[in-house]
């Protein structure tokens, strides 16, 4: 095995939603195999428990605040990690909410709310950070879909039509930036046990449904995220471009 592969030594990583659940994960993975990251989101104190976490480890990590839902927001806090920085070799576009409602239930704005979050959210932060990469000749985009990209289940409206939309913005993303050396791909995550799914945790009918559709019957715990992250972000990844992987214990096999 070449570890040089998935070394991430002298990279900086941005990942948004980095205060809590898989954002917080992804940073911390990340950092693990050798990133310096920058991380994103709205709540400074959560911020700062990740910050403590990732210094621990000995790499280097700054908080920016960032709403996805403000353009401007965005464009200074990404102006702000490159003034700091140097560079953003690694966008990790995680910052995501649900809203969980009957399609007849679910008002205009609470739709707007979710796909402005998580589909123009992504959008945005990669019209602001990949132009630099493209400069460079280098970088990874890791789009987190989700398994509702590909499947749905009732009251899932919103949220799967904005993860369906991460995967097809992938494929396009990727097939633009192919030839100038930047790699576009997502993560396709089935339940993972975070504060965006507590609700669905702690009734146990429902988290007992989520174990018997799993093949591997259980749900995933963030940790188990970070081979694939780490994968999706280093050299080991280069000639994969478009695709979204699923990391599900089987859910979508069938
Ligand atoms: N957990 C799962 O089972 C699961 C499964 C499949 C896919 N996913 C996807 O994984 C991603 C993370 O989910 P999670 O489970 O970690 O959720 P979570 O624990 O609720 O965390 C959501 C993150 O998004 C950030 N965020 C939300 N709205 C934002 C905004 N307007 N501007 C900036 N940041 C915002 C939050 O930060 P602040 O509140 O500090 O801003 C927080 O860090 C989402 O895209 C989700 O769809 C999760």
């Amino acid at each position: 095995m070449n570890n040089e592969l998935f070394d991430l030594s002298g990279r900086v990583a941005l990942v948004t939603g980095a205060s809590k659940g898989l954002g917080k994960a992804f940073a911390v993975a990340l950092a693990s195999a050798g990133a310096d990251i920058a991380l994103h989101a709205r709540n400074i104190d959560d911020l700062k428990a990740v910050k403590s976490l990732i210094e621990t480890r000995g790499r280097r990590a700054e908080i920016f605040y960032t709403d996805v839902l403000d353009k401007a927001c965005i464009d200074d806090s990404v102006a702000s990690t490159l003034e700091t920085f140097g560079q953003i070799d690694i966008l990790v576009n995680n910052a995501g909410v649900n809203v969980r409602k009957p399609v007849l239930e679910l008002s205009a704005d609470e739709w707007d709310m979710v796909l402005n979050t998580n589909l123009r959210g992504y959008f945005l932060m990669a019209r602001a950070v990949v132009p630099a990469m493209l400069s460079r000749g280098s970088g990874k985009v890791i789009n987190v879909a989700s398994i509702f990209g590909a499947v749905a289940l009732p009251t899932q409206l919103a949220y799967a039509s904005s993860k369906g939309g991460v995967m097809q913005m992938t494929k396009v993303m990727a097939l633009e930036w192919a030839k100038q050396g930047v790699q576009v791909n997502a993560i396709g995550p089935t339940y993972f046990e975070t504060p965006l799914v507590a609700q669905l945790r702690n009734d146990p009918e429902r988290y007992q449904f989520i174990v018997d559709r799993t093949p591997a019957g259980r749900w995933g715990q963030p940790e188990e995220l970070a081979g694939l992250i780490i994968f999706l972000a280093s050299r080991g990844s280069d000639f994969i471009t478009g695709q979204t992987i699923f990391i599900d214990g089987g859910w979508t096999i069938w």
